[in-house]
């Protein structure tokens, strides 16, 4: 199964639209920073990896029809871009990372004329691109020695093809244990209110083979209770300085039932999601989403009496002492994290 979840073809940002998934596997393309904004905020290209390309992509796609005369007038434009995708989701730093790599590459080349600087931005595009698939595949490698035959494994949201690239974070260790001829089995969370896990990870391990099974998100606790789980394993979208995770919001309950339970508890993502300004999870930008989705779903009608009062937080956090090990592109951090993050990072 060969999918691209994001890409640069026809001078445009070619996505999957991922809000038609399961029932219809469709390609955007955009050609301007509005409708990729819209994309992003719509979640019709998500997950943290995947944010931080679409903002790279997103900074080439804005300035490549620049005709500033000089640097003082093209990083004025290269500001403005940056700046509005800054606004699109707050919670991943990927996203804020892609930007960043991108501003970066372009101070390196400030003294070139204006065509030398596009091409710079969209060799660093390509860069971050090459690099995800690179990292995803190391995460994976490094994942699946955790990881046994008959192993079978907990997940909530999607951290797979689909959140990254083309190979996944979370699923990409499932995606290696499998490719080394282990036999694992998924169970996945649906992933309230916008059915990540039900939509994007059954639709991709299904294409990948892997023997998956739908649960909703209040079954987990029953399962973890009749010990059908071995591990757990998510992604993450900002890990703090100490070990601390953000993640889709019901990431933290399955870390608690999964230490009450003794099951471990495990994390993967690649270095550009750690954030270490940030020393605990009490700073990290937690996004709040709209009422609708918690009260009209995808359904017609609204599953809610109207105008009720709704709590929708995207994200929640999981504390550091809550996870077993950080399954990253350099390899696996175990506690004392703050300390091996350090060393690490
Ligand atoms: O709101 P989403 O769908 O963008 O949330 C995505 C997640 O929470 C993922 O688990 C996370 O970004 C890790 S993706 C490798």
């Amino acid at each position: 199964m060969d999918i691209r979840t994001i890409e640069w073809k026809n001078d445009a940002i070619k996505i999957i639209d991922q809000t038609k998934l399961p029932a219809k596997l469709e390609y955007l393309y955009i050609k301007d920073l509005k409708t990729l904004w819209q994309a992003i905020r719509e979640l019709k290209v998500r997950g943290a990896p995947a944010l931080g390309t679409a903002a790279a992509l997103g900074v080439y796609l804005g300035i490549k029809d620049s005709k500033a005369k000089n640097f003082s007038e093209f990083r004025k434009e290269l500001d403005k871009v940056i700046k509005y995708l800054a606004t699109s989701r707050p919670t991943a730093i990927n996203l804020f990372w892609g930007l960043k790599e991108m501003l970066q590459a372009a101070e390196k080349v400030k003294f070139k004329r204006l065509a030398e600087m596009k091409k710079a931005l969209f060799k660093q595009a390509m860069k971050i691109i090459e690099d995800d698939r690179v990292s995803c595949r190391k995460i994976g490698l490094y994942g699946a020695k955790l990881f046994k035959n008959n192993d079978t494994v907990l997940t909530v949201c999607n951290a797979g093809i689909l959140a990254t690239i083309d190979y996944g974070t979370a699923l990409g260790v499932i995606y290696r244990a499998s490719e080394e001829g282990k036999k694992i089995k998924v169970f996945a969370c649906e992933t309230r209110p916008l059915l990540q896990g039900a939509r994007l990870t059954t639709w991709e391990l299904k294409k990948k083979g892997i023997d998956v099974t739908l649960i909703c998100d209040n079954m987990a606790a029953t399962l973890m209770q009749q010990g059908k789980i071995d591990k757990v394993i998510a992604g993450a979208d900002r890990i703090a300085a100490n070990g601390d995770a953000a993640n889709k919001i019901g990431t933290y309950s399955l870390a608690v039932l999964a230490a009450y339970h003794k099951v471990p508890f495990y994390i993967a993502a690649p270095v550009s999601t750690f954030d270490l300004k940030i020393k605990s999870s009490k700073n990290i930008l937690i996004e709040q989403r709209s009422a609708e989705e918690i009260t009209i779903l995808f359904s017609k009608n609204p599953i809610a009496p109207p105008g009720i009062k709704v709590y929708n937080p995207a994200f929640d956090v999981t504390p550091h002492d809550l996870i077993t090990a950080i399954i990253t592109d350099k390899g696996v951090l175990r506690r004392p994290y703050k300390i091996n993050i350090k060393k690490c990072i």
